[in-house]
């Protein structure tokens, strides 16, 4: 590291900030982050939003939401409206904020990570992900790994949020979120989405942040957001996701084959075929993947454990630091 001459400030560090929002749920997880980056004098954020170029529906009509799993599982994404940066910019740390549509990075993200002035920006540098989703995040993370490292960018932390309620709850609740726009919680389970005191909770994530610019941490391997509890993963819903991943891709692979482009009716009896089908498969195949593993438990104990280490990684669901982040 260059030493600083004596009398002059140096150059405000600067950070990139990537989101794309439909709800503005992911939004307010950024914003909180942001509020002590953006109050630091040595600080320069360049807030970069997706703008999809025809944008996607919110809510969303029944058979346009499934419509789009085909393409979103095999990253063919939508294209996206001009970005306001050129590629030759330089950014000294870069946060990705996504949210998980089908079990793969949303298609704005995914755009985003394919744009030739997306692999300018990020090669070299590193990479704070945010996951803000229902709770099934294992393969798209997996997804966007591959994507960072094809833009030569270094993955330093993970941050994932996920909705507090139980999993058949919100297999409920999201949908009807997404496809209606309610939110409230009903039949007594619970609201959708994250907890205002998650989205408040995630400025502990920006205060570590700021703090490790200040020291040039970014430069190092990371992780910086470590003893954070910035991820839990379960890893239980880990083979329903390989399941889910490989049926969006064949089927998704045969609709795109026989149904045309997004939005065709010839699409339409195929996509209503699928929903039939992946209705029958989150009704039987997931509770008898989670009961087989309950009762299995013994068993996969060491798998399960490998397997929720490995997507703890980088920065670990170890929850040490987080009083010296508390508002
Ligand atoms: C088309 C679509 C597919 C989704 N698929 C998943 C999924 O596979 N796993 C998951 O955990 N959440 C899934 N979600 C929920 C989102 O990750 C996210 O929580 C929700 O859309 C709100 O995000 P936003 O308003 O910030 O865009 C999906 C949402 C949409 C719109």
């Amino acid at each position: 590291m260059n030493p600083i001459p004596s009398g002059t400030t140096p150059a405000p560090k600067r950070v990139l900030v990537v989101r794309f929002s439909q709800t503005g749920q992911l939004d307010a997880v950024t914003d909180r982050i942001l509020e002590p980056l953006l109050a630091d004098p040595g600080l320069r954020v360049h807030v970069e939003t997706l703008r999809p170029a025809k944008p996607f529906p919110f809510p969303w009509p029944f058979l346009g939401f499934m419509d789009a799993f085909p393409e979103t599982a095999h990253l063919r994404p939508a294209p996206l409206a001009p970005l306001s940066l050129a590629g030759d910019e330089d950014f000294d740390l870069v946060i990705l904020a996504y949210q998980v549509w089908f079990l793969a990075p949303s298609q704005p993200v995914t755009a985003f990570l394919q744009h030739p002035v997306a692999r300018r920006l990020l090669g070299g540098k590193p990479v704070v992900t945010v996951i803000g989703c229902r709770n099934m995040w294992m393969m798209a993370h997996r997804k966007v790994e591959g994507l960072l490292a094809e833009a030569g960018a270094r993955l330093i932390d993970n941050v994932v949020l996920t909705d507090p309620g139980p999993t058949f709850a919100t297999f409920i609740t999201t949908p009807v979120w997404l496809l209606t726009g309610r939110k409230r919680g009903f039949w007594g389970m619970p609201d959708a989405g994250l907890t205002p005191a998650q989205i408040g909770g995630a400025r502990r994530f920006g205060l570590a942040l700021r703090e490790a610019l200040a020291r040039d941490a970014e430069r190092g391997a990371g992780p910086l957001l470590g003893g954070l509890g910035a991820v839990e993963a379960q890893p239980r819903l880990y083979f329903g996701e390989k399941v889910g991943t490989r049926s969006f891709y064949l089927w998704g692979r045969l609709i795109m084959a026989l149904g045309g482009a997004p939005g065709s009716l010839r699409r339409k009896p195929l996509v209503l075929a699928y929903v039939l089908f992946l209705l029958t498969l989150i009704v039987t195949v997931l509770p008898v993947s989670l009961a087989l593993q309950a009762l299995l438990r013994p068993l996969f104990r060491a798998r399960l454990s490998k397997i929720k280490d490995q997507f703890e990684l980088p920065s670990g669901s170890a929850r040490d630091r987080c009083h010296l982040y508390d508002a």
